[in-house]
């Protein structure tokens, strides 16, 4: 992680990248006019609505929504972080990192990389040269995976004995802080795993942060984890996700499957697009992660009651991330069998055929809300709305939420009203943590909104916005946001409209923002400066009428000064011209 990235470094950074060129890079891109079209990479389609603009430095797809700048398109399709995403461009451009964002929020986790690296390699090394190593490749052969994917997923061994690591490795304190050594009470220090087969660990960016290792008989524990450490957060990371996108950049879907045998077995059958949480409750941290890689998860439990009960905390901390086209199904597997079984059983097309019968979110939910409630009388119907409510409110506010209580209502055979209104009665106040990102209602095309979609796409116009602070008392949805965005650009007339919006970034305009500075096919080429001052002159128009209504009120309670009726005159006289 990085520390902040100062809004000019951004501003710098989006005024040097070329779009473009970053985007032709990655997807056929072809002139049209003055822009450049291709076929959305975040959406499926046969003609293309992908546009990017040179001018306004910004991308916008007219088919899903999806828009942004340089930065949110590498984010978005090269899967970075924000830190990342900035990082990468401004090594491309030859732009130094500001020292504030390269300070890492933690020196300590830095050390610990290599280290991981190095421990990867002497486990993967000592599969195939160690003595004890037959016992270890006989086990996996039982299992069915071969040299390949062993070597695809790193798979290693840890030989027997105490101090294999420590003596290889050293750096015992650092082995300890990696989770790779343990310090007795009496001081003294021994490697954590002992005889068993490993299974390392990747970020999304590849690097080793922990270890699973399984024991080669029946011992206990059957599996030991890498520890919380500075590099390696249980809940956040998912086993498999790294090697599932080396292997498909759009996998889709994504399963979800709870071991790490299940994961690999899937890819040796074929099925390299399996991940699995790592012994713990799935996380909505995890799910955001998925929703990056895919758009469409399924999740693959036991039929039993322990499956269940886990296939129902993922149900309700995918709930959250549920918005857009994002969808998540849940498979329940047949008893006593779990995915490495099944699919070494029955082979990848039955497999693949269970994942496409998967049942959708709604259906499990109804299904796990109803099971002993009664719907053939009111009460069991009431409790089934009762329960239901606290669930679907987890959604955020829209279409999908919508759908549920749709559900719910028909489920339970009450007024689709009474659902809302228990639902509403339990969601959280809405947050500006989650903006939505994709919206398609069109707005009004008010003079507050024309005002500002001219502004962002023709920055320059700004410096005949005269003074921005008046709109402040401008008593019209917009009025605020337009006097930052005038003041702005005031301030820096060299921000391409990419640049605008990056400094809304994580504001509660943001989304406003993007869908105003998409408008511009709506302003006739070159009468951009007519509209603004047009529009500028409707909004003139607009806060005398409200100043006038003031005055006016002042005269009526008796209590007009002097000089606000001198200025009210004034106003009078100016309201003959042109005004709305
Ligand atoms: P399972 O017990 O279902 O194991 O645990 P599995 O994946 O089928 O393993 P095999 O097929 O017997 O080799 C599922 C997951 O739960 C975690 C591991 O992440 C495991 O992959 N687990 C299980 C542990 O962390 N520790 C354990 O002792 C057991
Ligand atoms: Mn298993």
């Amino acid at each position: 992680m990085a520390g902040r990235i100062p809004d000019q470094f951004i501003d710098d950074l989006l005024a040097r990248v070329d779009i473009v060129e970053l985007i032709g890079s990655r997807l056929a891109i072809k002139k049209a006019g003055a822009n450049y079209q291709a076929l959305c990479p975040f959406h499926t389609e046969k003609t293309p609505s992908f546009t990017v603009s040179p001018s306004k430095q910004f991308y916008h797809c007219f088919g899903c929504g999806a828009h942004g700048t340089a930065v949110r398109f590498l984010m978005e399709y090269d899967r970075m972080s924000f830190p990342e995403a900035v990082e990468a461009l401004a090594r491309q451009v030859g732009m130094e990192l500001p020292k504030e964002a390269r300070a890492p929020a933690n020196p300590e986790a830095a050390s610990l990389y290599p280290l991981l690296d190095k421990a990867g390699n002497a486990y993967r090394q000592w599969l195939r040269q160690h003595p004890d190593r037959e016992r270890a490749v006989a086990y996996l052969r039982r299992r069915g995976l071969s040299g390949d994917i062993a070597a695809r997923y790193g798979i290693g061994f840890a030989p027997p004995g105490w101090d294999n690591v420590l003596r290889e490795l050293g750096h015992e304190e650092d082995l300890i802080r990696a989770g790779l050594a343990i310090r007795k009470d009496s001081g003294s220090v021994y490697d954590r795993f002992r005889d068993r087969i490993m299974f390392p660990i990747r970020d999304r960016r590849g690097r080793v942060i922990g270890f699973g290792g399984r024991v080669l008989d029946d011992g206990e524990p059957k599996y030991l984890n890498s520890p919380e450490t500075p590099v390696f957060h249980k809940g956040r990371e998912l086993y498999g996700l790294h090697e599932c996108l080396e292997a498909q950049r759009h996998p889709d879907p994504i399963l979800v499957v709870e071991g790490y045998m299940d994961v690999v077995a899937l890819a040796q059958q074929g099925l390299p697009n399996a991940v699995a949480t790592l012994g713990t409750a799935t996380t909505t941290d995890q799910v955001e992660r998925l929703f990056r890689a895919t758009r469409n998860v399924v999740f693959c439990f036991d039929g039993d009651q322990a499956g269940r009960q886990a296939a129902w905390r993922a149900l309700e901390n995918t709930l959250p991330a549920l918005r857009d086209d994002r969808q998540a199904r849940f498979l329940f597997l047949p008893d006593g069998e779990d995915p490495d079984s099944l699919v070494r059983e029955q082979g990848a097309e039955a497999f693949q055929a269970l994942v496409t019968d998967a049942e959708s979110l709604s259906q499990f939910m109804l299904r796990e809300l109803g099971r002993d409630a009664d719907l053939y009388t009111v009460d069991g119907r009431a409790r089934l709305v009762e329960r239901g409510a606290p669930v679907i409110a987890r959604a955020p506010q829209g279409v999908f939420r919508d759908l549920l209580v749709d559900e719910l209502a028909r489920h339970a055979r009450v007024d689709r009203a009474h659902v809302e209104r228990a639902v509403a009665g339990d969601a959280a106040p809405a947050t500006t943590s989650h903006t939505p990102r994709r919206q398609a209602q069109p707005q009004r095309r008010t003079a507050v909104r024309v005002a500002i979609a001219l502004l962002l796409q023709h920055p320059e116009l700004a410096e005949k916005g005269g003074e921005p602070e008046r709109f402040r008392d401008l008593d019209q949805p917009g009025a605020d946001l337009l006097a930052q965005v005038l003041e702005l650009l005031q301030e820096q007339p060299h921000l391409k409209t990419g640049a605008i919006l990056e400094r809304f970034r994580d504001d509660p305009f943001e989304s406003a923002l993007w869908k105003l500075a998409a408008w511009d096919h709506l302003v006739p080429e070159g009468g951009a400066e007519a509209e603004f001052k047009g529009a500028m002159n409707r909004l003139d128009g607009l806060l005398n009428e409200q100043r006038l209504q003031y005055l006016h009120q002042q005269w009526e309670s008796g209590r007009m000064t002097e000089d606000e009726q001198a200025e009210w005159l004034e106003l009078l006289r100016r309201r003959k011209g042109p005004t709305t």
